[in-house]
Order: C-alpha cells, then sequence, then structure tokens
C-alpha cells in the first residue's frame, strides 16, 4: 500500500478507509471503510440510485453473496476467469504476468496466452529481487466455498453482482408487470482472488458493484426514452485504433462506433455523472475496447478510464452483453428465461452499465485533493457539496456563555432536518477549520457573541475563506440549495 500518496495518507489518517485486519498485520486488498468514508460512499451509491435507478424508471433487487457453482458454469466465469500467473523462483513472490510485461516492456500484452507470455517474460526480472521467474500459468480469481456440512454444495463468491440479477429474471419479469425495458440494479459485494491486490481502492479482493442490468427487446435498442437528455454530451474517446476523438454519444450511434442508442446513451451518462463529480475533463477518456480486450460476454464494450496518480484506470464498463447470458442459463438450468415481446417470445438482450464504488471513490477524492499553500496552512478536499461527508460543521466560538448550547441547537435542528452536520467545540477556531476542510466539508457555521443579540451566525465557505453573517432561519435553505446536483449535457 502506498500511504507516501498524499491522498492515500489523508484517507487512512482521516478514517475515510482503513486496512481491514491491521491489528494482525492486514490482509491484502481488504479495506474497512471509517465514518466519513462510509457517509460519502452512501452518498455516492444514493446519487447512483437517484440519477440511474429511480430516474431511469427501474428497480433494484439485493441478492446473495454466494452463488453455486452452476450459475457460474453458465456465465462462462467457472472456466475463463482466470489471470495469467508467474512466481519469482528466488523470493517466491506472485505477479499478474501480463501486468509484469506491460511495466517493463511498455507493449499490450491484452489477449496472449500463457505460452506466448512465458515468452516474453523471458527478458523480465523478478521487479521485487531480481529473480528468475517461472513459466505462466492461469490462476483461477474466484473465491470458491462449500454450502453446508460435510462435502457440502460447491459454490463461489460472486465476481459481480451482475449473475444474482441474470439468475433472478423470470422471477423479476414477472413481478415487474412483464414489461419491456426492464431495468434491474443492484449495489453489492464482488469478490475477486486478485493475484496481486494493489494501488489502494484501485485492485481490491472484495469490493463493492453498482451494477444494472437492462432487459429489452433487439427492436427497443434504438430508442432510449432519455435519448435527448445525453446525445449531445461531448466526450473524449478512444477508438479501437488508438486514435483519440471528441465525440458524442448521437456522433457514436451516427458513425456506428456504439451498436445501438442504449449503449451510447450510458457512456454519455456515465462521463456526465462523473465530471459533475468533480473529475477534470482532462482526466478522463472513454476507452472502446479493441476486440482482444472486450470480455468474453460483451459484444461491445466501452470503459470509462481516470488519470490517476496509478497511471489510467478503470472506473467503471458499459456493455452490450445481448442474450449471451439468459441463454446460457437457459441451457444449464432447463428453465425458460424468455419474455413476451408484443406478440411472440424472446430471450431478451442486455445492456449492461457496470459502475465499480471503491474506485470511483478514490478517483474523486483524488480530483478533490489540494496540498498546502501559502494562502491555507493545511491540505483539504474540494469535494463537491452533494459527496461531501457533511455538509456543514457548527462551532460555538467559545465554550461559554451558552455557545455551545447554542451550536448543539442548532445541530440538532439541522440534523432533524436531513442534513449531515457535525459539532465540534474543541481547539481554536482555526484548528477547526483546519480539521473540516481536510474532510472537504463545504462550510462551517460559528455561534459568536452576536447570535445571542440578532439570532444570526457567520457561515464561513471552505473554498473561499469568505464569511457571510447569515440568519439562523435561513441556513436550511442555503444548505439545500449548495446540495443541488444537476446532470446537465
Ligand atoms: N459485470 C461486469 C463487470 O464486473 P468489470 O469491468 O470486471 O465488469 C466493473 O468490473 C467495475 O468493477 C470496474 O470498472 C471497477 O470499477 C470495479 N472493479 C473490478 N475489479 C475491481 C477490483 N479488483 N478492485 C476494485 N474495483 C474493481
Amino acid at each position: 500500500m502506498d500511504d507516501r500518496n498524499p491522498v492515500v495518507e489523508l484517507a487512512l489518517r482521516r478514517g475515510f478507509v482503513m486496512p481491514s485486519s491491521e491489528i494482525y498485520g492486514g490482509l491484502a486488498g481488504f479495506y474497512d471503510y471509517g465514518p466519513v468514508g462510509t457517509l460519502m460512499k452512501n452518498k455516492l451509491i444514493s446519487l447512483w440510485r437517484h440519477h440511474c435507478i429511480r430516474k431511469e424508471g427501474y428497480v433494484e433487487i439485493d441478492g446473495a453473496n454466494i452463488l453455486r457453482e452452476e450459475v457460474l458454469k453458465a456465465s462462462g466465469h467457472v472456466k475463463s476467469f482466470t489471470d495469467p500467473l508467474t512466481r519469482c523462483s528466488k523470493c517466491k513472490n506472485s505477479f499478474r504476468a501480463d501486468h509484469l510485461v506491460e511495466e517493463a516492456t511498455g507493449q499490450r500484452v491484452e489477449g496472449l496466452d500463457a505460452n506466448q507470455l512465458t515468452k516474453k517474460l523471458e527478458k523480465v526480472k523478478c521487479p521485487n529481487c531480481g529473480g528468475k521467474l517461472s513459466k505462466v500459468e492461469l490462476f483461477h480469481t474466484m473465491f470458491d466455498v462449500r454450502a453446508g456440512t460435510s462435502e457440502g454444495t460447491r459454490a463461489y463468491l460472486r465476481p459481480e453482482t451482475a449473475q444474482s440479477i441474470f439468475i433472478n429474471f423470470p422471477r423479476l419479469f414477472s413481478v415487474t408487470r412483464e414489461k419491456l425495458p426492464l431495468g434491474v440494479g443492484q449495489v453489492g459485494r464482488a469478490f475477486r482472488n486478485e493475484i496481486s491486490p494493489r494501488n489502494f481502492l484501485i485492485r481490491m479482493r472484495e469490493f463493492t458493484q453498482m451494477e444494472i442490468e437492462i432487459f429489452l427487446s433487439p427492436d427497443q435498442l434504438d430508442s432510449h426514452p432519455n435519448w435527448n437528455e445525453i446525445k449531445d454530451v461531448k466526450l473524449r474517446l478512444v477508438k479501437q485504433d488508438g486514435k483519440e476523438v471528441e465525440t458524442t454519444p448521437e456522433e457514436m450511434v451516427r458513425q456506428k462506433i456504439a451498436p445501438n442508442q442504449y449503449l451510447a446513451y450510458w457512456v454519455g451518462k456515465a462521463w456526465l455523472f462523473y465530471s459533475a463529480l468533480g473529475i477534470p475533463r482532462k482526466n478522463m477518456r472513454m476507452k472502446h475496447l479493441p476486440k482482444d480486450e472486450t470480455p468474453f460476454y460483451s459484444k461491445s464494450n466501452f470503459d470509462l478510464e481516470v488519470k490517476t496518480s496509478f497511471g489510467w484506470k478503470e472506473a467503471l464498463g458499459t456493455a452490450y452483453r445481448t442474450d449471451h447470458d439468459l441463454s446460457e442459463h437457459a441451457k444449464l438450468s432447463g428453465k425458460k428465461m424468455e419474455a413476451m415481446f408484443e406478440n411472440g417470445k424472446i430471450i431478451p438482450h442486455v445492456i449492461e452499465p457496470s459502475w465499480g464504488v471503491d474506485r470511483p471513490f478514490y478517483m474523486i477524492l483524488e480530483a478533490a485533493y489540494r496540498p498546502k499553500t501559502k494562502e491555507k496552512d493545511w491540505e483539504w478536499l474540494q469535494l463537491p457539496p452533494v459527496i461531501a461527508p457533511y455538509i456543514s460543521a457548527v462551532f460555538p466560538l467559545m465554550r461559554k456563555d451558552g455557545q455551545p448550547e447554542k451550536a448543539l441547537e442548532v445541530t440538532k435542528n439541522l440534523l432533524e432536518k436531513g442534513f449531515d452536520v457535525f459539532y465540534d467545540k474543541t481547539g481554536s477556531i482555526g484548528k477547526r477549520y483546519a480539521r473540516a476542510d481536510e474532510i472537504g466539508t463545504p462550510f462551517c457555521i460559528t455561534i459568536d457573541y452576536d447570535t445571542a443579540k440578532d439570532n444570526t451566525v457567520t457561515l464561513r465557505h471552505r473554498d473561499t475563506g469568505k464569511q457571510d453573517r447569515v440568519k439562523i432561519e435561513e441556513l436550511p435553505k442555503l444548505l439545500g440549495e449548495a446540495l443541488n446536483f444537476e446532470l446537465n449535457a
């Protein structure tokens, strides 16, 4: 873990995230979210829920984390969910063979088989001790478990939340009154036994996904009801041949870069969502995956990549999964995975916006990080108010003369109105501002001697340090306005 990275250091110091099992030496690839991290993570999920589920007219489920082996046989994971592994003969460390070759040679090696990677590794030494690396083998990255006593039933911790939605399709179609398109989302944990988990929240072994499977007839793929809201979003696309172009979802469909409107819609929406959450445009690119990088279940894939201090990393993907999953589950289970559409039965096709939570969480923190300057003698986070753990802090200027009681009353009233605020009476005002800024709190409210006279407080703005005198009764309106979050193209 790189705790010399100032964002990682701040995240650990202020309890956004904590290494799991830390008192026993930690467990690579596992993290626990701390108090402010949990608040922020839940806000990210709430925004997704509002903009990507409710506003689209979709529904959500909450599936089990452990799935029977058959589910993952049908989906193709049992056969194909592997990563190339090499071990050092000297220090015995294991590495992702493809990552080592890419780092040592700068060449893209996606799609090469184990023999081809072994050849490429001949000139590469162990990055840890310089030792000789072994032949490449394929390592299965699902965690297997047994459910029940004795032999038990073979099962796996799910490697993606998506499968819980596919296997429930017949019931979901029935309980939602048999209409297509049917969008079903889910926020939940996914588990992958990554060979070398690293880069903090970027490559974990247990992580959270918020995925949507949109089931529809192939006839509906080119008519998204909210197309006009997204079709003109300007985005930077890396084409399959590696060339970068400025484009829009509408252009992508017109030029047949995107196979259909639904896929292009979600490419545009993802771009809009993360630019609204503060990731600078220059640090985002939408990558159209070349054929050899496209997952086995997908006909077309677009990944949103973000430039971080660990390099360009995938934040989320949008896939056209066709009828792959439903057809395979129908074959192996012998159950019908069909829907009535117009006058006949069809196996619906699927568009999948598959968004991670932890990677974008980290990317938003990095985009918001501001180092110390002459004007501000402390590090701080310029988080968009809508995602900041707290919208405001409330301070008594002095710990006497009724000020703590008044500050607690203001805190209670704002909490009752649904605002996330916290009370802090410890240390100088400067120290309290610094502590609030460090976790990205957009406002600080201070109760002072004038409050008792005219019912006003000082409202300090995090970004400018500007202070306004405002009436206590105006606070809910001011804080409410700051929390406004729109997705406008
Ligand atoms: N259902 C499709 C699917 O799971 P994916 O590209 O493998 O696609 C989707 O994963 C998202 O899940 C990624 O874009 C990323 O945000 C997150 N993710 C995947 N593996 C991860 C890992 N090891 N650690 C943290 N997040 C991960």
